[in-house]
């Protein structure tokens, strides 16, 4: 395992346990060679294919563009003559845009460096290796390192890149474009599976074929949206949760990006990952550099499910830090969807005491707090606690909730200003905007110049002065909003570019101060539901608020495109009152309850209100939880079935890492008159095992469950689930 470069053949091959990704040197050029199934030698360089026309320019330089627009680069530039897509673009101050790259030099260490300013995986000295390669363009006295890493036990890879204005030739290089990766292969018939969404409907799952030209997902929201998810895979024909190929990208970053696949002339296909070249324009100035966020890589040969799992083990692996990350989340109850702005002291504790003798945990008090936040129309930016409706103020409430057993967690959007506000009439030049037209207003509401140090430093301020005013233990960091009307009264002309990724650079700065300074906090992160469901933002918080739609039914696509790329421990998700109030759907308390079950769980809802035979379901769900948590939170996931595909029920499985217990939930969406039993193919089971059906006698072998299947009975009515529980006989 690791990474070695080949003297003779000027190849660096990449290995993790089952992959190999393979690029070469020819005539000063990096070229991409290979990456797929794990080779055994060092051979692969023969496949960047320079031995044929057009050649290297070293050998015909007559057709150098040819060789440019065709070659497989690990990371090509704009403006000398390659017309895909590119990584890197830039802008002299004599207004020139040329770029281009040779090798220079490389090291390979054991252990991995993090991104200054920025989320990114880690790894030890024993669990990941790591490559720089360093390019140079001399006439602009640019280098580029490439970082990669390998991990000992996954099949995953990383990559970055730092761009850096060496001085030698000019006193300034704009970056007008910097992607993270690059990845140059045959189109092999290939299907591009992207996520798409809306508010309330994020994370669904898109699959087409590839058509010649470009094709993908971008965000230029400022965040990396409801719309969009930083990811892209390249699937061979035919791919299924179990087989076919799967090249997999996903950026660990959480604003303006795009994940884009270009298939060109020849049939190859380029699909590159990075911030959004939209409105960004960096001044490198001699001596700096550029730090590029950093991408995931993942390659399976065993279909979707495959990468699925290889993403999850190393974001709970190499992504989730702090206290909380493994272990046990309390069973929260959520105020929003039970009182909104509409509560008191008194009514909040009568809503805490009810659902303390069900069992929950944790009282979080949502949105309107602070300030005169009657409504969502002001306050933001006032984080002082409403006395009016909470006299004596947090402190009082976290007091009397501890006295009740219950922890005390709280709302927050630290990012935000209302234009009716203390805040704003004392600084309305802290707002984002653009001088002289007035900004933008969304859910009323304008952006916070966190790029301006006095602006963060309020913001940290508040947020450190309510944090320990009360015995706070949970905090949900909200942010509803998109950016736009992008300038900054601290930024100078021609630096206005940089504001939407310094605006990133500046949540994470805050977000790793919350951690520095509150490490047993729990933190989830939210954005309007998961607009900002990302890696970059999974380093910070191990939860995200999946979605603000809580329908049952609604959340199994949405939980499906989120848990094909995140752990199912890092998705919010909570069981709330019927009729739902996103869609007016009612369905079962335990179809609810199961399908929260594969996520955080927590309840959002004013227990008071619950019918007496949905409250007396509530001890039963929370006893469910606290079981199979630990299974759900680090077992294998497998996607057995899609109600989004077949329209009519959803199932899917969890299995113990040492395969001894599985966990099969079963959503009927639909019944339908004479139907059979569906049999459902398990996976990730010991074939050579027995396994008991719990609660009856029956006895399944593992290789009869993988390969004939469970029948699932239907059952009685629409929105109807099981949750079956499957446990390996001792011999
Ligand atoms: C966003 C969140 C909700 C809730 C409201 C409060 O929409 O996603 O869960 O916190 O804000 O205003």
């Amino acid at each position: 395992m690791g990474i070695l470069y080949d003297e003779k053949n000027r190849l660096f091959k990449l290995d993790t346990p089952h992959t190999s990704y393979c690029m070469g040197t020819r005539d000063g050029y990096l070229l991409h060679c290979y990456y797929g199934p794990r080779l055994r030698g060092t051979d692969a360089a023969y496949l960047a294919r320079t031995d044929e026309p057009p050649y290297t320019p070293a050998r015909s330089a007559r057709d150098k563009l040819s060789f440019l627009d065709a070659a497989p680069f690990e990371y090509p530039t704009g403006g000398v003559g390659d017309f895909r897509t590119h990584c890197l673009e830039i802008r002299t101050t004599a207004g020139h845009n040329a770029v281009e790259l040779s090798y220079r030099r490389h090291s390979i260490q054991k252990g991995k460096r993090p991104l200054p300013g920025l989320p990114a995986t880690f790894g030890s000295a024993h669990d990941c290796t790591s490559l720089t390669v360093t390019l140079a363009d001399d006439v602009l006295g640019l280098e580029v390192d490439l970082e990669y890493t390998v991990f000992e036990d996954l099949d995953a890879l990383t990559r970055s890149a730092v761009i850096r204005n060496t001085g030698a030739k000019e006193p300034v290089i704009y970056l007008t474009k910097v992607l993270s990766a690059c990845l140059d292969m045959d189109d092999r018939d290939f299907e591009l599976l992207t996520l798409h969404g809306s508010w309330a409907r994020e994370r669904v799952i898109q699959r087409q074929r590839l058509a010649v030209g470009r094709q993908g997902v971008f965000s230029e929201r400022g965040e990396t949206s409801h719309q969009a998810q930083p990811f892209l895979a390249l699937l061979t024909p035919g791919t299924t949760q179990t087989q076919g190929q799967v090249y997999a990208m996903h950026l660990v970053w959480s604003g303006n990006f795009e994940a884009q696949a270009e298939v060109d002339q020849h049939g190859q296909v380029r699909s590159v990952l990075g911030v959004s070249p939209y409105d960004f324009c960096w001044k490198l100035s001699a001596g700096e550099s550029f730090q590029a966020p950093e991408a995931v890589l993942v390659y399976s040969h065993h279909g979707l499910g495959g990468m699925t799992r290889t993403l999850h083990d190393l974001y709970r692996g190499h992504l989730l830090r702090g206290e909380w990350k493994d272990k046990k989340r309390p069973v929260l109850l959520n105020s929003w969807e039970g009182a909104y702005f509409d509560f008191d002291t008194e009514k909040l504790l009568a809503m805490a005491r009810s659902g303390a003798a069900l069992g929950m945990e944790m009282f979080v008090l949502d949105d309107g707090w602070f300030g005169d936040r009657r409504d969502d129309n002001r306050a933001l930016g006032d984080w002082y606690v409403n006395e009016e409706k909470l006299p004596g103020g947090l402190k009082r409430l976290a007091d009397e909730l501890n006295a009740m057993g219950m922890k005390f967690g709280l709302w927050m959007e630290p990012e935000m200003i209302s234009p009716d506000s203390d805040l704003y009439r004392a600084h309305p030049d802290w707002a984002l905007q653009v001088p002289g037209r007035p900004a933008g207003l969304c859910r009323n509401q304008y952006v916070l110049d966190l790029t301006r140090r006095e602006v963060l430093e309020y913001v940290w301020d508040r947020i450190e002065a309510i944090l320990t005013c009360a015995n706070i233990e949970y905090v949900k960091w909200d942010m509803n909003r998109q950016l736009s009307d992008l300038g900054s009264t601290g930024l100078p002309g021609d630096r206005q570019g940089e504001l939407s990724y310094r605006y990133v650079l500046a949540v994470y700065e805050l977000q790793e101060r919350f951690c520095t300074r509150f490490p047993n906090v729990l933190l989830e992160n939210c954005s309007g539901g998961g607009a900002r469901y990302d890696p970059g933002m999974l380093y910070y918080s191990p939860q995200i608020w999946c979605s603000d739609d809580t329908d049952a039914v609604e959340r199994l696509a949405i939980q499906e495109g989120t848990a094909l790329v995140y752990p199912l421990a890092t998705m919010g998700a909570h069981v709330s009152a019927c009729p739902n109030h996103a869609v007016g759907r009612t369905t079962p308390m335990d179809t609810r309850g199961h399908v929260a079950l594969a996520g955080t769980f927590g309840y959002e809802l004013d227990p008071r209100k619950l019918t007496e035979e949905e409250r007396s379901q509530i001890p039963g769900q929370i006893a469910l939880y606290h079981r199979f948590n630990a299974l759900l939170r680090t077992g294998g996931y497998y996607r057995l079935a899609s109600y989004r595909e077949n329209h009519a029920f959803d199932c899917w499985q969890v299995v113990s890492r040492d395969r001894r217990t599985a966990l099969v939930t079963y959503v009927q969406v639909l019944a339908a008159a004479n139907r059979r039993s569906r049999r459902v193919l398990l996976q990730g089971l010991d074939p050579a095992a027995s396994y008991r059906l719990e609660g009856t006698d029956r006895i399944f072998g593992g290789d009869t469950l993988l390969y004939g299947g469970l029948p699932l009975e239907p059952l009685w009515g629409d929105f109807r689930s099981r949750l079956l529980v499957l446990r390996m006989q001792e011999d």
